[in-house]
């Protein structure tokens, strides 16, 4: 069973900049709810009650937005708004919330190493990048399917999906052999290749099951693209001496990092979800 869920939420977010100069972007709401706390939400329905958030200078307002504010609620105790908790109540009820930072940006394969701390060194455990919003609105979520294949296979997993060939150069790109219906095993990864020298336009995106072997393996791993330490890299030497799965997911992302996917899940959001709960 994987109950623990880790989120590397140091990264500047500097696309978002004015935005995010004292702000996290993973605090930017889509409609009325912070990128986070759909992360949250999704890694809660998969069955995960731990949620372990690497947080930076400047991410104080995630940890207050899982917590409880007194003055707040005792201020809309009884209106109608305060209906507006319940979903932020039952997360900071049902869940533990822990919490460690990351000093230097070296890369998401180091802000997962910090990790470490938080989810211990012998279970499976989940990962999340909040700002890929990943919805599922015909079944279950992204995290719950990866989950599901996890229990099955017993190794780490990444989701992909497919990208246009000119668009592989932002993204891990990985090459493999289907083993089942959108199940591949990996043979080969590499992060943000040029866009003629991709092994395909299967992209890696936000979401991980990773296994505690990880950890050891990305201590020894060298900063590769852009001088940090990637996660693609510790993946591909696991996936050498293992196995590693790669899942196109059923469901849509959102690159939320982005302005234009962000506006794009926000309309999104507004016209499937939020009018149809008028
Ligand atoms: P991004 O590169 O998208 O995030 O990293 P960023 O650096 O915040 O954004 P830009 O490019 O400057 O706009 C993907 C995820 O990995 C986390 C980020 O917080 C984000 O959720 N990350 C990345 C870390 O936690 N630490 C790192 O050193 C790098």
């Amino acid at each position: 069973m994987i109950k623990k869920c880790l989120f590397p939420a140091a990264g500047y977010g500097t696309r978002f900049l004015p935005a995010t100069k004292a702000m996290p972007k993973e605090m930017l709401p889509i409609l009325n709810k912070p990128l986070i706390q759909y992360g949250v939400e999704e890694a809660y329905d998969a069955g995960c009650d731990v949620m372990a958030i690497i947080t930076g200078r400047g991410k104080r307002a995630i940890t207050d937005h899982f917590d409880i504010s007194y003055e707040l609620e005792h201020q809309i105790k009884g209106t109608s708004k305060e209906a507006m908790l319940n979903d932020i109540r039952k997360l900071i009820d049902e869940c533990t919330f822990t919490y460690t930072r990351q000093n230097e940006m070296k890369g998401l394969g180091d802000a997962i190493l910090k990790g470490r701390v938080l989810v211990g060194e012998s279970d499976p455990f989940a990962v999340v990048l909040a700002d890929d919003l990943c919805i599922n609105p015909d079944g279950e979520g992204v995290l719950r399917q990866m989950i599901n294949i996890h229990n099955k296979f017993r190794c780490s997993i990444v989701a992909i999906m497919e990208v246009p060939d000119e668009e592989v150069h932002k993204y891990g790109i990985i090459s493999g052999r289907e083993i089942e219906d959108g199940v591949y095993m990996v043979e080969d990864m590499v992060e943000k290749p040029d866009n003629d020298k991709a092994p395909s336009n299967l992209a890696i995106i936000g979401r991980y099951i990773l296994t505690a072997d990880i950890f050891e393996i990305i201590e020894n791993t060298k900063p590769g693209k852009n001088g940090e330490v990637q996660i693609t890299d510790a993946l591909l030497t696991q996936a050498k001496r293992g196995m590693v799965l790669a899942y196109k997911f059923k469901g849509k992302r959102f690159d939320c990092g982005s302005v234009e996917g962000f506006v794009e899940a926000t309309n999104y959001f507004y016209n499937n979800i939020l009018k149809k709960c008028k």
